[in-house]
């Protein structure tokens, strides 16, 4: 063994989690050689509802927009979301996908139904962006879509059809509906929800009902022409156990997956807070909150392990992100939030979680592509922002696909809603040749030295980037769009292999590795 090797184990051994919570140094150890799972890559999935100015205005401005355009999308948004490599994308909804008639949303735009929008803002929605409208940007952006069927409000005769309408390759009525209105290949639609937050806008009912529901919904969503389907159940909000416990008995591998909801709301004096301007003790409550997932999905995951050992049912967190106070003036239906560097360690913090239970966790959106929630992008009529949070999807891409290492991680910690909460989190894979690590340090004041050994790889080249800003209350505007964004990181050097990173307060980092 190597003297670093041996010299780091010391270290480990004496700085226990209690002694070791004094110090502002950080040792991890990367168990370089024991890799064994690949972390999906859908677990970087996202999501577009029509809510707000996500569809309309964010991704879609129509073929006549004097906002420039591809084929109705806007070009500055397709062209900033194909970086992110997004694996797949759910629609039509979140609430409103249990009140969508998909038969609105097909042939002549012109001559498309409206309808209104009862869950956000109750505007009227003109279905000019329907099915085809929407896989052709899956298509675009490379993504898989990920549709959200209407249990709600619908009928099974019309998921079944809206399946046939877009997978069927044989001379079948809805195979020959979707070629009449401009199509003639079918799409491939693998991800399919049946049904989304059926205990509360999707229809209030108890899992006991849905569990039959599910059944009977998804026994009529067939596999036509080669294209398979994972069926995702309606799962649990935040901590509804009894809901993960019901559906696992009831329903088990008929699903392929189950969802689960978790919100990072802010609920620090009744409202949901604002999303920039937050005092010193609410950007600790939120990081808490936000970290507070890893006990969720533990409980989740615990019971889900006792009805299938062999792990054949996903964990799909299909809705996660901060949920603020929307920005003042706006229309409180269309949750339109401003994106904080405290909102990018949000992320950053989440999906290192994620990527640890990859084992289980097989997809995760988050809450939502563009204008609504924790976006990635934010449009103003033709001008366009990155967040902060696009950023860390960008940093995060490295691990899409690439195989998990363990690590341990010792760091002082911090007592955050009665627990303590350790002020570097990490998350470490390999891929192609090179280790990626992320870091995260959510520390507002101090920066941490941090020591990365890599249990007998010898790292001989580093390079990374970093993402920070002076104040946690930093945002990208449409005047100072690029106030937040990586620059090249230079504060990391390897000394008798280990890995030595000086990580600055609030501060996040990826680091490259040979
Ligand atoms: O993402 C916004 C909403 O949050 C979704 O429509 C719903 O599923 C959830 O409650």
């Amino acid at each position: 063994m190597k003297k670093s090797v041996i010299l780091f184990s010391a270290v480990l051994l004496f700085f226990t989690p209690s002694a070791y919570s004094q110090q502002k140094d950080v040792l991890i150890r990367v168990h370089a050689g024991q890799g064994k799972q690949i972390i999906s890559k859908h677990i970087y999935g996202q999501f577009a509802e029509h809510l707000g100015s996500c569809i309309y205005g964010g991704l879609w401005v129509g073929e006549g927009s004097s906002i420039p355009n591809t084929n109705g999308y806007r070009t500055d948004v397709l062209e900033a979301l194909k970086k992110l490599q997004i694996p797949n994308l759910r629609w039509p909804g979140g609430c409103f996908a249990d009140e969508y008639h998909w038969m609105d949303g097909i042939g002549p735009r012109d001559q498309r139904p409206k309808m209104v929008n009862n869950n956000w803002g109750g505007v009227v929605e003109d279905n000019s962006f329907g099915t085809h409208e929407f896989l052709n940007l899956c298509e675009l952006l490379g993504a898989e879509p990920y549709i959200s069927g209407n249990v709600g409000s619908g009928t099974v005769e019309e998921l079944a059809k809206w399946v046939e309408y877009m997978t069927s390759d044989g001379d079948s009525p809805m195979a020959n509906l979707r070629r009449k209105n401009g199509r003639e290949k079918p799409w491939k639609v693998r991800f399919l929800g049946v049904g989304n937050e059926s205990w509360g806008c999707g229809g209030n009912m108890t899992p006991e009902y849905y569990a039959d529901l599910y059944r009977r919904y998804s026994t009529y969503c067939r596999e036509f022409d080669g294209n398979t389907l994972f069926k995702i159940a309606s799962g649990a909000s935040d901590y509804d156990y009894n809901w993960t416990e019901v559906l696992m008995k009831k329903v088990g591998t008929r699903m392929k997956g189950l969802s689960l909801h978790y919100y990072t709301v802010t609920g620090w004096s009744g409202s949901k807070g604002s999303a920039t301007g937050f005092s010193d003790d609410e950007y600790y409550w939120t990081i808490g909150k936000s970290l507070e997932i890893e006990e969720v999905l533990d409980k989740h995951m615990e019971i889900m392990d006792k009805y299938d050992r062999k792990k054949q049912v996903g964990l799909m967190v299909d809705e996660w992100g901060t949920w603020f106070d929307v920005e003042p003036g706006t229309n409180p239906g269309f949750l339109y939030q401003q994106n904080t560097l405290r909102d990018a360690l949000v992320a950053a913090l989440t999906l290192n979680v994620f990527n640890k239970y990859t084992d289980r966790i097989q997809m995760a959106n988050i809450a939502q592509i563009v204008n609504v929630l924790q976006s990635m992008i934010l449009t103003e009529n033709e001008r366009m922002v990155l967040t902060p949070t696009y950023h860390v999807f960008e940093m995060y891409r490295v691990h899409q696909d690439a195989t998990y290492l363990p690590i341990d991680l010792i760091a002082d910690t911090r007592v955050i809603r009665d627990r303590k909460v350790p002020m570097v989190s990490a998350s470490a894979s390999r891929k192609d040749g090179f280790t990626h690590i992320t870091l995260a340090n959510v520390d507002l004041d101090t920066a941490r030295e941090v020591k990365i050994d890599f249990s007998g790889l010898n790292p001989s080249q580093v390079s990374g980037r970093i993402l920070t800003t002076k104040s946690i209350t930093d945002h990208n505007t449409f005047d100072r769009p690029n106030l937040i964004q990586p620059v090249a990181f230079n504060g990391s050097r390897i000394e008798k292999g280990v890995l030595n990173v000086s990580l600055p307060a609030k501060s996040i980092v990826v680091l490259e590795i040979k």
